[in-house]
């Protein structure tokens, strides 16, 4: 429905569908604002909308609406793989068409959609006289919040990009940019995050603390200075804010692939995927990913550890370090990785042959070190190389601080970083490969349209185990990073004492992640022998659980103390269920209602009595018994600890 206007001054709310959440447009004085409400409390204060444009007026000031359309929206969108299959898009519509009432008299529109958890608008900038091709010189979206609102926060424009642990902080503190999703708690009780979905040709939005104490968007910029250059039309990714009565709640919002578009093409090649690899015993120092006397990317450890992941039942198997490019200090030198010209010792087609006649999955593996230029001129040969050799999976790393692109130093979460990143996901669909990103472009549910990107890394993930990893760490992720869709976390790593990488964790914690860290492309990290000699049992777990479930209950949990979770296969019957804490020890009561009716064997896996990350972390009881839904779990959680459990329907 739509009606023409010609108003200066207008005020109009936006319910969602139940009524409780309302979002309030307001053009004062040409200007535009809006301000969020759950239950009439506010959530957002009035906030400021627009941009300022490179060489133009600013496009914020002299605005007249000349057309109001409404629409209701309700969707049932089924995903190909993931946490849920089924995810719901409703939502209540409103576009304001507005115009300049001043020379040069330019168009835009700001399209909001009002859902039962969450409020969604974006700009909409058609193509016009003399207002063709622009340069954003910033977006001045506000998200106007209390200042003594908590806010969990990693820092942003930082060499690590998103690998860092999460902070407590108020937004009085926001002085400098913290990434999204930015997980918040309002003084008037609220758990939000602010984030943003669909992003597309344009920097990724970090937010920071402005002159007058309002939280704004903050456009990662361009070596130039500006935030993006774009041809008209042009669209923003969508504004994204979260709203929960509990931090548990926030966790099943599925807001961000709602905004997204469905597949444009067949994905139906798509597979999930578990995969071990030639990794770990890099990173513990008994291999290297150079060449020479311990290279791990050798024919002969590449076909142990495909006849490995045979035996383990393990589909998949990616090799790191067979290229050239890793000698010496790797992460200087990259600039002339080749991604086509394997080692002397690694003959690629033997490798890819062997693993097709065992029915393996290779994941292949580039590391560009942000070297974009000499990524980009390999990008066609490289993922053509794999191909035809078989290759349908492939991790892609762009470690160092910045990118190289046009041979100037860039963000990785620049537009143009941005722009590469869905370059490789739009080559690899073509070319049927799936990609595991790390170092990535953080996550805003263009999975959902190209389900070829089946993970992510974009947080600080168990490489930085042996020190720089505390038990909290992974019990924020649940409530922060991944709000923005699934992780590689390296998950599996069972050799705890290692004396080079210690772990600061219980050994059923290390599987509880395998249901607590959603990932498309999930890692057994742990090098085959420790699975196979000294943990075969704890691996059963890794070899059962599923890599895509058809629906997620989250059980339980406070963000960065516990998180505990049950998911349901989308092959099967059967639950699993997952639970980690920090380094505080926990007893957990699980009703176990949500089961069908029917009788489930429970396989459990938890922390001993005495297990502790520090003095204990092999402490572990595994026990089966029968349980049905109206029976209880009691669980214990060690300090550091977790537990993990399938619920097999007999
Ligand atoms: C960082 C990635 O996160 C890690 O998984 C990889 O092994 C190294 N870069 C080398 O590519
Ligand atoms: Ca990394």
């Amino acid at each position: 429905m739509f009606r023409w206007l010609n108003k200066n001054e207008y005020d109009k709310d936006i319910l969602s569908p139940s009524g409780h959440i309302k979002c309030h447009f307001r053009l004062k004085s040409g200007q535009l604002f809006y301000s969020v409400y759950k239950d009439d409390k506010i959530i957002i204060k009035p906030s400021r909308l627009g941009f300022l444009i490179c060489g133009e007026e600013p496009l914020k000031d002299n605005f007249k609406l000349v057309r109001l359309q409404t629409k209701k929206h309700k969707e049932a969108v089924e995903l190909m793989w993931g946490e849920d299959q089924v995810i719901d898009n409703t939502y209540n519509e409103v576009a304001f068409y507005l115009a300049e009432t001043k020379s040069p008299n330019r168009i835009m529109t700001l399209r909001f959609r009002i859902f039962d958890n969450s409020v969604a608008f974006r700009y909409e900038i058609p193509p016009q006289p003399k207002f063709r091709r622009i340069t954003i010189k910033d977006e001045l979206t506000e998200f106007n919040l209390d200042l003594n609102t908590t806010a969990w926060k990693i820092p942003a424009y930082q060499p690590d990009r998103y690998e860092y642990n999460y902070e407590k902080a108020t937004i009085y503190d926001l002085r400098h940019s913290v990434h999204t999703p930015l997980t918040l708690y309002t003084p008037n009780g609220f758990y939000l995050a602010i984030h943003e979905a669909a992003l597309y040709n344009y920097g990724s939005m970090t937010l920071k603390l402005d002159d007058n104490h309002h939280l704004k968007s903050d456009i990662t910029p361009l070596s130039d200075g500006t935030k993006a250059h774009v041809d008209l039309p042009f669209q923003t990714p969508w504004r994204l804010i979260m709203i929960a009565d509990s931090a548990i709640e926030l966790t099943t919002n599925r807001t961000m692939y709602a905004l997204n578009d469905p597949p444009h093409r067949d994905f139906g090649w798509v597979e999930t995927l578990k995969f071990i690899g030639i990794w770990w015993a890099m990173y513990v120092g008994e291999w290297t990913w150079a060449p020479g006397e311990r290279h791990g990317a050798t024919t002969e450890h590449a076909k142990e550890y495909i006849d490995a992941a045979v035996r383990l039942g393990i589909a998949g198997l990616l090799i790191e370090g067979w290229n050239e490019g890793w000698e010496g200090n790797w992460l200087e030198n990259g600039i002339n990785n080749k991604f086509t010209v394997a080692t002397d010792d690694f003959d690629f087609e033997e490798v890819s042959h062997y693993a097709r006649r065992h029915n393996i999955e290779l994941v292949g593996h580039h590391e560009t070190v942000g070297f974009i230029d000499n990524y980009e001129r390999q990008l066609e040969v490289a993922y053509n190389y794999y191909a035809i050799n078989n290759v349908h999976y492939i991790k892609t790393g762009y470690a160092g601080s910045m990118m190289l692109i046009n041979g100037r130093r860039e963000y990785h979460h620049s537009q143009l970083g941005v722009n590469h990143y869905q370059k490789t996901v739009e080559l690899a669909a073509k070319k049927h490969i799936c990609l595991d990103i790390h170092e990535p472009i953080k996550g805003t549910g263009i999975e959902r349209t190209w389900p070829n990107l089946l993970s992510r890394e974009g947080a600080r993930g168990q490489e930085y185990e042996g020190g720089a990893l505390s038990p909290s760490h992974a019990c924020f992720l649940p409530y922060t990073r991944l709000l923005a869709g699934g992780m590689d976390y390296t998950s599996g790593i069972l050799d705890l004492t290692n004396s080079v990488k210690r772990l600061a964790t219980t050994l059923a914690r290390q599987i509880a992640y395998f249901v607590t860290i959603y990932s498309g492309m999930q890692m057994a990290a742990d090098r085959p022998f420790i699975y196979e000699e000294r943990f075969p049992e704890v691996f059963k777990f890794i070899r059962d659980v599923p890599t895509s479930f058809a629906k997620t209950i989250p059980l339980a949990g406070e963000i960065g103390e516990y998180y505990v979770v049950a998911r349901k296969d989308r092959n099967s019957a059967d639950w699993y269920l997952g639970g980690v804490t920090s380094e505080e020890p926990r007893r957990i009561h699980i009703n176990l209602d949500f089961l069908d009716s029917g009788v489930y064997q429970a396989e459990i896996y938890a922390d001993s009595e005495n297990a502790h990350y520090r003095d204990n972390p092999f402490g572990i009881k595994i026990e089966q018994k029968h349980v049905g839904c109206n029976d209880f779990l009691d669980l214990y959680m060690a300090p550091g600890g977790g537990f993990a459990i399938r619920l097999k329907r007999l």
